[in-house]
């Protein structure tokens, strides 16, 4: 089952060549964050290109939910009218984060240094997944979390009602776990420290110093330090938001493996903390270029350009790199099928605890495509088998997971037997245009059902 309704089988067959443009939509970090800053700040915030998707709808639905007054005006624009740091309301409902575990976490940091109590929840995956490295620091701010089992939703967080600022060093790479904490620190008085080893996304960063916090960003021997100042006035923004790079990954490695494509990828955010896929596929010798580099909103972006690439060897993945890709490995694991040699992915625990253990749901289903990979507890490797080598012809499970259906997909646009994945509902929590974009640049798509 999708997460909002029954299940959607979907089948990819032999496709291409792909050609054209594709318009793929807003950075869902960025989106989640625009809404969520902007109920926080005094005042009205406009927002242009923000993602439609189920994840960031149900944000929205949230920031409403503790006060803030949020409206759509048009493909992608919204406005959000803020109740300034510390001005959430008390939520009368439950708050049914969907699949989104960036919105359920950031959220909690948002209301955890308020005085009010909030209930959340989520689909099958968002209940499986570990909240306690989001409760461990927010409860040195003084919030208090009741969950199940050991720290899954529901939970309930009441909110610290007298915060006391935090020096917090995250125990995991986790941009969701970064920005929990600084969310938290906006309402406590004094400086909220947080330090990390391996850089992460650093959108909340950004977005708080052009909300107009003070944000200092600090290298240190080992990570970096990120010294917030508490309880500062949120001042409204307009923001557009760029287009996403993990929403980029599908259609650039959809042209890399299925043969004669050309596909062009306009506007990409293409910040250093999100790139990684790219400078990857480049290395294993993806026809992969970056035109007009220009930067918009205080982030670097340019228009992707991707060709098949017959001549794609595997190499092994720097673990440093895992953190500016973490999203992309499901679809590199695709590409790396279609490469000659192994590509070797080391340093990717992270995938176990995503929307599925993404590990195990590529494993499984690449084997079912007739590819031989293997896994450890914190790597992924897999032997590729050339270009035209990929026997496909199976059944894939999606999981709840967005990222897994559309990685498949693409497997079966350029193996030799079609695949099908169990259900494609989860697609829309983050690129609902998916289908006929891919369909658009030539892509064989077909539901099976429903
Ligand atoms: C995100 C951070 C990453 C990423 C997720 C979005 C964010 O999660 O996987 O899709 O917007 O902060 P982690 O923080 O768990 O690594």
């Amino acid at each position: 089952m999708s997460s909002n309704g029954p299940a959607q089988k979907m089948t990819a067959r032999a496709s291409g060549p792909l050609k054209g443009r594709a318009d793929v939509p807003g950075d869902k970090s960025i989106s989640h964050r625009s809404l969520i800053l902007g109920a926080m700040a005094v005042g009205e915030t406009r927002i242009a290109g923000l993602l439609e998707g189920d994840d960031v709808l149900d944000t929205a639905k949230a920031m409403a939910a503790f006060g803030a007054e949020v409206e759509h005006h048009g493909p992608g624009e919204w406005s959000v009218r803020g109740v300034g740091v510390g001005g959430f309301g008390e939520p009368e409902q439950v708050i049914d984060c969907g699949n989104s575990g960036t919105g359920v976490r950031l959220i909690m940091g948002a209301m955890a240094t308020s005085p009010i109590t909030a209930t959340f929840t989520g689909d099958a995956s968002l209940r499986s997944r570990p909240m306690g490295r989001i409760t461990d620091p927010l409860g040195l701010f003084g919030a208090r979390a009741f969950g199940r089992d050991g720290g899954r939703l529901p939970m309930t967080i009441v909110g610290a009602s007298d915060p006391v600022p935090v020096d917090y060093v995250t125990p995991m790479a986790s941009a969701q776990v970064k920005s929990a904490v600084l969310l938290a620190g906006l309402n406590a008085p004094g400086q909220t420290v947080v330090t990390e080893r391996v850089a992460t996304r650093d959108h909340t960063e950004r977005m708080l110093r052009g909300f107009g916090a003070e944000v200092e960003t600090e290298r240190t021997e080992d990570g970096h330090r990120i010294v917030l100042t508490g309880q500062p006035e949120l001042k409204p923004q307009t923001i557009t938001v760029p287009r996403d790079p993990s929403s980029a990954a599908f259609p650039v490695c959809a042209a890399i493996v299925v043969p004669g494509s050309d596909v062009l990828v306009p506007n990409i955010g293409l910040n250093p903390t999100r790139a990684g896929l790219f400078q990857t596929l480049q290395d294993m010798g993806a026809d992969l270029t970056f035109e007009n580099e220009r930067e918009e909103g205080g982030e670097p972006v340019a228009d992707l350009r991707a060709r098949y690439s017959p001549d794609m060897k595997g190499i092994d993945v720097p673990p440093e790199r895992a953190a500016s890709m973490i999203d992309e490995y499901p679809i590199l694991s695709v590409v790396a099928s279609f490469a000659e040699g192994a590509t070797v992915m080391a340093g990717v625990h992270e995938l176990r605890v995503k929307e599925s253990d993404r590990i195990d749901a590529m494993a499984v289903g690449l084997r079912a495509c007739g590819v031989t990979v293997d896994e450890t507890e914190d790597s992924f490797t897999v032997h590729g088998m050339g270009p035209g080598g990929v026997p496909g012809g199976a059944l894939a499970e999606a999981r709840l997971d967005h990222r897994i259906a559309m990685s498949f997909l693409i497997c079966g646009m350029a193996a030799n037997k079609p695949v099908t994945v169990d259900d494609a509902g989860p697609i829309a929590t983050s690129f609902p245009i998916f289908e006929q974009l891919m369909r658009d640049l030539g892509a064989q798509l077909v539901r099976s059902n429903g």
